[in-house]
């Protein structure tokens, strides 16, 4: 073949690769930014030869990433929330909310006890053994578990089959269970762990709110007694329940550990979403908080476990980048859970989602062609940011055959492009670890004043994926929180002997809600 045809027709084969990937990138460009504009100047296409440089894009994501994880910084975040919850403490309907119990377990308490735990992305039904925390395994123990999946079908169900749903789990579980035998013309006892904002009305129930995590099952029934809902759906189901305890999940991990440790005054979950839960004096809240309580409680109550709904705090606190903003405003409660957004297990892997895709459209990242995989809003996992993250091997193989697999790309990323997304997932989880670590510390603040104390040694109870899991999460969030600690102390001339260890505890949620059955399971709380 002469040498001049063989050009042309490469030439012509280039020109097809050329309109293929702009074919894909506008077809992207649509799908992938619906619900958000990406620039005011959307509609212009860059042409291919004026892209941005890889390295250079990385370095900018570095750097907003990095900048508001100065301690300085921190500091003023820090001091800036703490301002935030005593604002709350005082009035809101939607965070800072008591609990109703006012003291924490014995450790003595014994027997078993049904708990549910209706999580981000699981629901469980558990059988817990309590035996007094002198026990191995500090006295708590599972008998039995089943473990539901909920998937965004499930998500989406309306309140009405939301429940049925749940009642179904509830019954098969405790059916098939041997170490459990349906007792015959009375009520079934069993605690609630609910992952989501609720008003507390009395130890076993509370008012349903507006769910996060992309659930809508609070449709319609936003007001309504929790308890009843599920006591009603599982009598539909031709089972006779009464829950006789309610907690956040926070709280039961608080719980769960002060079963084990005394000590214990904070709990923090940190997996699809966060949350903490703060044991303070009822003098820290304001007198309307408590609604209409029993003149008993109000008498014997000195302190109280809070449901802080921390996940709701930060806006115009935190620093938010390009990424964080477009996620917000395409979320289906712009605003409503700003630390969530940017820290939790539900939307590290979107955040990470969002900068590959400007990436792929301005740095022809994958060759400038969107993943199908990744198309969609919430496709990423952020178990993938975890395994790129801890990848040892050379040259990031392993996590680049993860990629290649996850995202289904015809050729593995090139070196360029896993380091590219190694240094925006460590950007991400970096800046998630100093957010929450500025918000523990803050709640910390509010528990303990370094100015007046000479030293103390503090325990957070810790449950959820990222927290337990990630790798170097929790070690970050120490690091820094020690920092902010010496950081005040050497400004205020003050004792910087405080310690605040993050304590992982397996199951707390479970176990904690046990606890709670247990704790306040007596008929004055009938
Ligand atoms: C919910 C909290 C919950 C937390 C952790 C947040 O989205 O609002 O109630 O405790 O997630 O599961």
């Amino acid at each position: 073949m002469p040498l001049e045809l063989f050009q042309t027709i490469l030439r012509q084969l280039d020109r097809l690769l050329m309109y293929f990937n702009l074919h894909n990138f506008l077809r992207y460009r649509h799908t992938a930014y619906s619900k958000v504009q990406l620039h005011d100047d959307q509609d212009v296409v860059q042409p291919i030869s004026t892209m941005r440089p890889l390295h250079d894009f990385q370095r900018e994501v570095y750097t907003l990433f990095s900048a508001p994880c100065d301690i300085q910084r921190m500091r003023y975040m820090s001091a800036c929330l703490k301002e935030e919850y005593l604002k709350k403490l005082k009035s809101s309907t939607a965070c800072m909310l008591p609990s109703f119990c006012h003291t924490l377990p014995t450790g003595q308490e014994c027997g078993d006890f049904i708990a549910l735990d209706l999580g981000g992305s699981t629901f469980r039904v558990a059988i817990v053994n309590l035996s007094t925390r002198s026990d191995p395994d500090g006295g708590m123990r599972i008998r039995h578990m089943t473990v539901h999946k909920i998937n965004e079908k499930i998500r989406q169900y309306a309140s009405q089959d939301f429940f049925a749903w749940m009642a179904a789990k509830i019954y098969d579980t405790l059916h098939q269970c041997k170490h459990y035998e349906v007792p015959e013309g009375q009520p079934i006892a069993l605690g609630l762990a609910w992952s989501f904002p609720i008003e507390q009305t009395s130890y076993r129930g509370g008012t349903v709110q507006p769910m996060g995590k992309g659930f809508v099952a609070h449709k319609g029934i936003v007001g309504q007694d929790l308890g009843s809902l599920i006591e009603s759906a599982c009598h539909e189901r031709g089972l006779q329940v009464r829950v006789t305890a309610i907690v956040n999940d926070s709280s039961a991990t608080l719980l769960a550990q002060a079963y084990k440790d005394s000590t214990t005054s904070m709990g923090l979950i940190l997996g699809t979403g966060t949350n903490a839960a703060v044991y303070l004096p009822v003098k820290a809240l304001g007198i309307d908080k408590f609604g209409v309580r029993d003149q008993v409680w109000m008498g014997e109550a000195e302190k109280v476990i809070i449901n802080t709904e921390v996940s709701m705090f930060g806006k115009n606190i935190l620093p938010e980048t390009r990424w964080d903003e477009y996620l917000n405003r395409a979320h289906c409660v712009p605003d409503f859970q700003p630390l969530e957004y940017m820290t939790t297990g539900r939307y590290l892997g979107e955040i990470l989602r969002l900068i590959i895709a400007e990436a792929v459209d301005t740095c022809r990242l994958f060759g400038g062609v969107m993943p199908e995989a990744i198309r969609e809003t919430y496709t990423l996992d952020t178990a993938l940011l975890a395994a790129i993250e801890e990848d040892s091997t050379l040259g990031l193989i392993s996590s680049a055959e993860r990629v290649q697999k996850e995202f289904k790309l015809f050729v593995a990323p090139t070196p360029a492009e896993m380091a590219f997304l190694r240094i925006a997932v460590e950007s991400i989880s970096h800046r998630a670890a100093a957010y929450i670590a500025v918000a523990v510390h803050s709640l910390w603040s509010l528990q303990h004043d370094p100015t007046e104390e000479r030293s103390s040694q503090s325990s957070v109870a810790a449950n959820g994926s990222v927290i337990t899991m990630y790798p170097g999460f929790r070690q970050r969030c120490h690091e820094h929180i020690a920092s902010l600690i010496s950081a005040n102390a050497a400004d205020q001339k003050a004792c910087a002997d405080h310690h605040i260890s993050i304590q992982p505890i397996e199951e707390a949620t479970i176990l904690g809600t046990a606890v709670a059955v247990a704790v306040g399971y007596g008929p004055e709380q009938l």
